[in-house]
């Protein structure tokens, strides 16, 4: 258990709470196992309908904690958390919403493709990295990234590492409502009770039938880790995280 992750439920609705302000909501490999548990947990109670993920004021998510992936490079052992994480996210039986303010980079951009509605803030921006840092998509992104938002934009977000406004994320179906900010939360919180309110059975084979084959994600999500795997052992990645872990702050 992570206490940088927060679990509370609001009626039918279980919110998971990424809470680690200081390192701009960085995720750890416990705060990932925490998260997946979470999504497990909720799924297989009935009093759960929804599942929804915040952050903290500016910073949905700055992503995987880079210290991690540099412990990987020296260490060789990646542990199954981030993977477990993913594959649960994918495989999540009941509604998955978001809210976000701030930052939302790496798989926080990310774990929006697998959400089912996305409300964002007007400050957002929503960032993946991964070339730069010399690895790959992850999370399925590399499926369902040009799935969504065409084969050109997400070339530009995901191997370029073009960023996404809160606008242009709306505009390529990566967020489903801009709200403001101090509407934010309870925005996400009205939409995931009226999800909650609806017939569960039919909820579920509805949003079964609107998503792609959850096994072809999962093959995927399996492929890219395969290679992230690979790239954070090639000197490009080890350059570009040394690079942010011994950068000068001004
Ligand atoms: N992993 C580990 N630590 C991180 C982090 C990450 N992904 N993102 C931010 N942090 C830490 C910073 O090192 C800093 O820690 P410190 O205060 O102990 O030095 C703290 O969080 C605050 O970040 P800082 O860089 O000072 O804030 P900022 O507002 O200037 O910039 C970011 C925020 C997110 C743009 C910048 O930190 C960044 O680029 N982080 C890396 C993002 C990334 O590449 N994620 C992985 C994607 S696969």
């Amino acid at each position: 258990m992570s206490d940088h992750i927060q679990i509370a439920r609001h009626g039918a609705v279980q919110i998971i709470r990424m809470n680690r302000p200081d390192k701009k909501n960085a995720l750890t490999r416990a705060m990932y196992a925490t998260m997946t548990q979470a999504i497990v947990d909720g799924d297989a109670d009935p009093a759960i309908r929804a599942h929804v993920f915040f952050g903290v004021p500016g910073a949905f998510s700055s992503g995987n904690d880079l210290q991690d992936f540099m412990a990987f490079v020296t260490t060789g052992n990646m542990g199954s958390e981030v993977i477990d994480f993913l594959v649960a996210l994918a495989s999540a039986k009941k509604p998955l919403v978001a809210g976000v303010d701030g930052l939302a980079i790496g798989i926080g951009s990310t774990i929006h493709f697998h959400c089912d509605l996305t409300f964002a803030t007007p400050q957002s921006f929503f960032k993946t990295p991964f070339v730069d840092l010399g690895l790959v998509p992850e999370a399925g992104s590399s499926l369902l990234g040009p799935a969504l938002m065409g084969h050109q934009r997400a070339f530009a977000f995901l191997a370029m590492g073009d960023g996404l406004n809160a606008v242009e994320a709306k505009e390529a179906g990566l967020v489903y409502k801009l709200v403001e900010t101090e509407e934010l939360e309870n925005s996400v919180l009205k939409a995931a009770t009226e999800i909650a309110a609806k017939p569960p059975q039919a909820m579920q084979l509805s949003r079964d039938l609107l998503r792609m084959p959850q096994d072809d994600i999962i093959e995927r999500i399996k492929l890219e880790a395969k290679h992230f795997a690979e790239r954070l052992q090639s000197a490009e990645a080890r350059s570009a995280l040394m690079a942010f872990l011994t950068r000068k702050k001004g």
